[in-house]
């Protein structure tokens, strides 16, 4: 008869599994996470689908961007689209990051109420809401920025500064080469910086210009060129924004594709955001002196799925699907001839043509194609040195008892 040792010898074959001794409860997992307390638990003691960061590769990462901003004599001021999370936007500030870029008003919300001082909003804010919440931040904290690259909402800004009684500094969002926003360069950006510093509540900080179709064009050289293109006229702009004796302290863009390229074109500060944990379509873009590899950062977050049906030869099915933002673009850790397939929202499939072999309950980790779509599915990250967990952070305050 089974009993409960062969039982779980037998339903679970991963090998820390072995020993029911050594098995938590996932209660017991909760409860010792709440209080902080992770001594002994592994990777296998952790629900699937989950994020992992390996956190000796994140610190490697965050160590070598900095350093290099240092040495080139160039600000950072990192984004928190890709991770979300106080925790490791206050890191980023300890380690000399001028403050933090958002993408969304929720971000700059988040990282207001954390204490982050120098929060750039770096998407226009437009509709009576974000207007709104924009200027309820510039009342909290006086260094917040926003940016701005169409009079319309210039004049809404003043308008609902006034009302408010505060003041807020803006940015003028210049075209860089992405149709998705950006005031045109030249004279209309030199007007529009005009208009800023002329409004009784609005104080101009300088101009922004972001290229994403540089920061993953393949191969350094021509990853080169393309942000010399789009980022040249924004940076000119910026000059004669400033020879019109307007203040334009701060030129910004960037990412990191081009983090060691856009002091050259004469950025004052980048806005890097993937370098901190990397994904499998910035690795492929190639480095400086590496067409085939960008390795300047390595890729330190994974998807944690458990292998949950084998029934077929040479392939397995894991818990991650359409939820999890998997896509066929992701690879398998450790197995580098694995193919990643989508099976619906709940379910995927890995692929391999002979030899390699997982099993039922093995865990598997994923390098993610996209690394925003995919923090942005998750309430944790669970951090890890090797198999043995030793932190846990929350994503946009979210820390539910279970993943989604
Ligand atoms: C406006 C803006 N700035 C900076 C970044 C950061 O770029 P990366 O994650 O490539 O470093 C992004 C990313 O999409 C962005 O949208």
């Amino acid at each position: 008869m089974m009993n409960r040792r062969t039982f779980v010898a037998s339903a679970v074959t991963g090998a820390a599994w072995a020993s029911p001794s050594k098995m938590f409860r996932y209660s017991e997992v909760e409860a010792r996470i709440a209080r902080r307390d992770f001594s002994g638990i592994t990777k296998d003691d952790l629900p699937t689908p989950s994020l992992c960061v390996d956190k000796a590769i994140f610190e490697k990462n965050l160590e070598a961007m900095f350093a290099h901003c240092k040495s080139a004599g160039i600000g950072l001021r990192a984004h928190c689209k890709i991770h979300k999370s106080p925790v490791i936007a206050k890191k980023q500030m300890a380690m000399g990051s001028l403050g933090i870029c958002c993408a969304t008003i929720a971000e700059a919300e988040l990282m207001v109420k954390h204490g982050i001082k120098g929060v750039l909003y770096t998407c226009q804010p437009a509709g009576k809401n974000k207007i709104w919440r924009t200027v309820a931040l510039a009342q909290r904290e006086p260094t917040f920025m926003a940016v701005a690259d169409d009079p319309l909402t210039v004049d809404l800004l003043e308008e609902a500064c006034a009302a408010a009684g505060t003041k807020l500094t803006v940015l003028v969002d210049l075209y860089a080469g992405l149709t998705r926003a950006g005031h045109a360069t030249g004279r209309p950006g030199v007007e529009l910086a005009a208009k800023i510093d002329s409004q009784k509540n609005l104080k101009l900080g300088g101009i922004m210009g972001y290229s994403g179709g540089a920061s993953h064009t393949r191969g350094w050289e021509a990853r080169r060129l393309k942000s010399i293109k789009d980022v040249q006229p924004v940076v000119e702009t910026a000059l004669a924004v400033r020879k019109a004796g307007l203040p334009a302290p701060v030129i910004t863009g960037g990412s990191t594709g081009t983090y060691n390229i856009d002091k050259e074109i004469g950025l004052t500060e980048l806005q890097a955001g993937s370098f901190v944990f990397m994904d499998t379509l910035y690795a492929g873009v190639g480095g400086k002196g590496n067409d085939a590899r960008y390795t300047d950062f390595d890729i330190a977050l994974t998807v944690l799925t458990t292998v949950i049906s084998r029934n077929h030869p040479n392939q397995a099915t894991i818990d991650a699907g359409n939820k999890a933002m998997l896509r066929p673009t992701d690879q398998v850790k450790s197995h580098p001839g694995m193919i990643v397939e989508n099976q619906g929202a709940e379910y995927g499939i890995l692929r391999w043509t002979g030899g390699d072999e997982l099993k039922l309950g093995q865990k598997v980790e994923l390098y993610t194609s996209n690394l925003d779509m995919t923090t942005n599915c998750y309430d944790r990250y669970y951090v890890c040195e090797g198999g043995r967990l030793v932190d846990v952070w929350p994503v946009m305050d979210r820390a539910g008892a279970v993943q989604r």
